[in-house]
């Protein structure tokens, strides 16, 4: 089935054909003209024109056609939620002591054991299909609420069988190492971890996950966990630096971790390097913003040259946030981002964490025809903050979303 996008306003393309990815200071140098797309049979991009023969016509008269968003950082699976723990946050009680008195990772983990296979599988299937009316065509799954070798390998199991469910194309990382489980400490469940790796991978993780905090795991962990990635032949991530400043940077830059992310409370000293490096740096302002968390200085990393990523990190906890465009709108608020950057964070860049910039992310040919019409010019993603201006959703070439009023676009050959 071929499609053909026809009279957008703007259509959102890269400066050059094959980036594997776009350092922010660069986004500028993205284009947002009005144009077409025509997509193949085989579900790809064919050409930035029309084409009077395809199958599917779509007036997109007045819209913004950009690349599908591509979620990053979510801890989908998980099961149930953790509202009372966010009233208790909202009137003062710090995350470190929710969580030090059982809640947080720990009260998820509970929840998770307690739960069938099928229930944790509907609540993600729903909330996969949320996302996609947000214009994500492409998600993170993580373990990490499992916290015993079977809990975590059950998570990467189930994010496997989510990945058959759902209409987007998923990506899955091991979280091994998020929370010390009861009875261990955390060099203990290190050992653990480094012996679950060739299980884990089997499940086609392709990255692995640390949780660098004081209540959880360290700089050493992290070494460790790098020389674990690197014969596993996976890709390293970490989360770093979102509530205490524990200098990591170094040590993750030495295994060439693929991205880390929080990075809130970042040391001004390791900017620079962090900058200059391939390491992406992935910024997730809606934890800021519902844990009042510090500001990640994201125009110091665009200064450094770094490659910076926005993501939900959607989960119970920190982040029950699903919503791509909102997060663009926190986004550019508190960084003072462009919505060049913003879109560039979301789209090719978000894409090289997860190693699939190659077939997806921006809007070439040849590339997996992944793309999401807007109602409005595409800044006003940012700027009506909790509109959603996604008017449908593209899934290599084919209709995967179509928001009731914008039906009318949509028409057979003609
Ligand atoms: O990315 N920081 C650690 N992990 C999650 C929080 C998980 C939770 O609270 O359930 C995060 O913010
Ligand atoms: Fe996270």
């Amino acid at each position: 089935m071929t499609t053909s996008i026809e009279n957008a306003a703007q259509v959102l393309t890269p400066p050059e054909p094959n980036l594997p990815y776009l350092r922010t200071d660069r986004a500028g140098e993205l284009a947002l003209n009005p144009g077409a797309v025509t997509t193949d049979d085989d579900g790809r991009i064919a050409a930035l024109e029309p084409t009077e023969s395809a199958d599917i016509h779509v007036d997109a008269t007045g819209c913004a056609l950009v690349p599908g968003l591509v979620d990053c950082h979510t801890h989908l699976p998980f099961a149930g939620w953790r509202a009372q723990e966010y009233e208790q946050k909202v009137t003062g009680v710090p995350y470190e002591e929710i969580a030090r008195a059982g809640g947080g990772i720990a009260s998820s983990a509970r929840a998770l054991r307690e739960t069938a296979d099928d229930a944790v599988l509907q609540q993600a299937t729903d909330l996969a299909a949320e996302m996609l009316a947000h214009g994500t065509t492409t998600f993170e799954c993580k373990s990490g609420y499992g916290l015993s070798r079977e809990g975590e390998l059950r998570a990467l199991k189930l994010a496997a069988d989510l990945g058959i469910r759902v209409r987007q194309q998923t990506a899955r990382t091991a979280l091994l190492a998020h929370a010390v489980p009861e009875g261990y400490t955390a060099k203990t469940w290190m050992d653990e971890v480094e012996a679950m790796i060739p299980a884990a991978v089997d499940t086609g993780a392709t990255a692995l996950d640390i949780f660098v905090e004081s209540i959880a795991f360290d700089v050493e962990d992290l070494d460790r966990l790098g020389g674990v990635a690197a014969r596993a032949g996976v890709a390293l991530r970490a989360h770093v630096e979102q509530f205490s400043t524990m200098r990591p940077i170094s040590v993750a830059l030495k295994h060439n971790a693929r991205s880390l992310d929080h990075l809130s409370v970042i040391h001004p000293d390791d900017i620079a390097p962090l900058g200059a490096s391939d390491t992406a740096a992935v910024l997730l302002p809606g934890a800021e913003f519902m844990g009042a968390e510090a500001t990640a200085p994201a125009r110091d990393l665009i200064d450094a040259g770094a490659i910076v990523v926005l993501a939900t990190d959607a989960n119970p906890g920190t982040s029950p946030v699903f919503s791509l465009p909102l997060i663009v709108g926190l986004a550019v608020r508190r960084y003072g981002l462009s919505s060049r950057e913003a879109l560039l964070a979301v789209t090719l860049n978000a894409a090289y964490v997860l190693n699939l910039a190659e077939s997806l992310g921006s809007i070439e040919p040849g590339k997996r025809a992944d793309l999401v019409l807007l109602d409005s010019p595409s800044e006003h993603m940012a700027y009506r903050l909790g509109h959603n201006p996604v008017a449908a959703v593209f899934i290599a070439g084919e209709p995967a979303y179509v928001r009731p009023d914008a039906a009318w676009r949509i028409s057979p050959n003609r």
